[in-house]
């Protein structure tokens, strides 16, 4: 239901164009051979999507300017900047202020946020995430729809609860017309600009794949982001051209001991030339690590974030690890909701703020208010699950996934509430063409 809202083409160069949405500039990369300044169009991720007719796109822009404008009002009310910061320890700010400027962070100064307990210095880090979010992004929020197609895996990764040793959990696997209707019903009768397609790895064959993601993009205007774990250079490439632009697939954790520790027969090394291939391709990629894997240490949670930010993701994706039943990790204990918070404020500072950070239903998971929190502490994305509901609870990743039980419609309903609330609005802009 990632709204998009109708921009005016402004500009047009080589691959890229700029729109302008009331008053402000993005750039998108264009695919449209036939585009002219002045058309309107929707952008998704960065990509246009769709090219809409005047009288379509003025009609959309008039239902949403005065909301527009009111939300922003309040998102600028919210993210004031929180310096300066009475009682906020001198260390922490002078670490803060270069950041705010959107000066990188370097490996030091993200151990050293990373270890903050005081409630002083939580606040002004936090405070200063949403205060660089909104600087970044203003209040643009993307909802992604994720459609969660099958959950057969050949993968054994010890903390997942669809790895194939749990050999008690029944798997299902959506037909390729299957999926398709699936994808269907979260476009056209949700709203839905932006769906990430998942399913555990060799679920499906590339061919299948291929279908379903060219099937989709032929039938409704959308950006797909294709979740298919490890599928090989050709696949990439395959699906690619079938139409898919983005990749969501974390590297999990960037020290090469835990990684295979925990990823039987898998190398980090192999996932981090996946990823890098797909971004050579072209795809947007969202990535990132598990929070508080057992063993990981504070050195890991660092070397995740500055691993993320070299790969240059679209979004960041980071949650925290949730021990699911019936696998090895299963007496393990989750983190506590701080060290999540504190993650995603730290990636959003760590760039320079450029980079959206997904707020993920593990974090909700993990904590009924952990939406509210995430989106106040840097991030700006979330994703729906679109998943049918019969076939929720087999992907079970983890126990108790929050919104499991919960339709479309429900969960649409109490997302626009909450955005209302906090002043974001749910849309995707594309990438800011002014950088501060
Ligand atoms: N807790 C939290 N996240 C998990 N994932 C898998 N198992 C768990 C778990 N127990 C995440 C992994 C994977 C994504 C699809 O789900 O990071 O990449």
């Amino acid at each position: 239901m990632c709204y998009a809202i109708p921009g005016r083409v402004v500009a047009i160069h080589e691959r890229h164009v700029e729109v302008d949405y009331f008053g402000r500039r993005k750039t998108a990369r264009n695919e449209w051979a036939h585009l002219r300044i002045g058309d309107y169009v929707l952008a998704q991720g960065g990509f246009v999507i769709e090219v809409l007719s005047e009288a379509e796109a003025r009609e959309t822009l008039r239902a949403w300017e005065v909301l527009f404008q009111e939300l922003a009002e309040t998102d600028a009310r919210l993210s004031e900047s929180a310096l300066p910061r009475p009682g906020a320890s001198p260390r922490i700010r002078r670490l803060i202020e270069p950041a705010l400027e959107g000066r990188p962070l370097d490996e030091e100064a993200i151990a050293t946020l990373l270890q903050i307990e005081t409630p002083a210095d939580l606040d002004l880090l936090y405070r200063t995430a949403n205060h660089l979010r909104h600087r970044r992004q203003e209040n643009a929020c993307c909802v992604h729809g994720i459609l969660e197609l099958s959950n057969d895996c050949r993968c054994s990764c010890a903390y997942c609860g669809i790895a194939a040793p749990r050999r008690a959990l029944p798997r299902y696997r959506l037909r390729v017309e299957e999926a398709i209707e699936a994808a269907g019903e979260a476009i056209a009768a949700h709203g839905f600009k932006a769906l990430v397609l998942q399913s555990g790895e060799g679920a499906y064959s590339t061919e299948a794949l291929s279908e379903i993601v060219r099937e989709i993009r032929r039938r409704w205007p959308c950006l797909i982001i294709a979740s298919f774990g490890e599928i090989g250079e050709k696949g990439l490439e395959r699906l690619y051209e079938a139409g898919a632009r983005g990749i969501l697939l974390r590297f999990e954790s960037s020290d090469p001991g835990l990684y295979a520790r925990y990823r039987a027969g898998a190398s980090l090394e192999r996932r981090l030339a996946h990823l890098r291939h797909a971004s050579a391709i072209g795809y947007l990629l969202i990535t990132g690590a598990l929070v508080g894997l057992p063993g990981q240490t504070l050195r890991d949670r660092v070397r995740d974030i500055l691993l993320a930010r070299e790969l240059q993701p679209e979004m960041f994706s980071f949650g925290p690890f949730l021990p699911s039943p019936e696998t090895p990790l299963a007496e393990a204990a989750a983190p506590p909701l701080r060290e999540v918070l504190k993650t995603l404020a730290v990636l959003r500072l760590s760039d320079g703020g450029k980079g959206n950070v997904l707020v993920s239903t593990a974090l909700e998971t993990l904590d009924p208010a952990g939406r509210e929190h995430g989106l106040l502490c840097g991030g700006n994305t979330l994703m729906l699950n679109a998943t049918p509901l019969r076939y929720r609870p087999l992907y079970a990743l983890y126990p108790d996934r929050a919104h499991a039980q919960e339709s479309l419609p429900q969960q649409i309903a109490e997302t626009l509430a909450l955005l209302k609330k906090l002043g974001r609005a749910p849309t995707d802009l594309g990438l800011s063409s002014h950088s501060e």
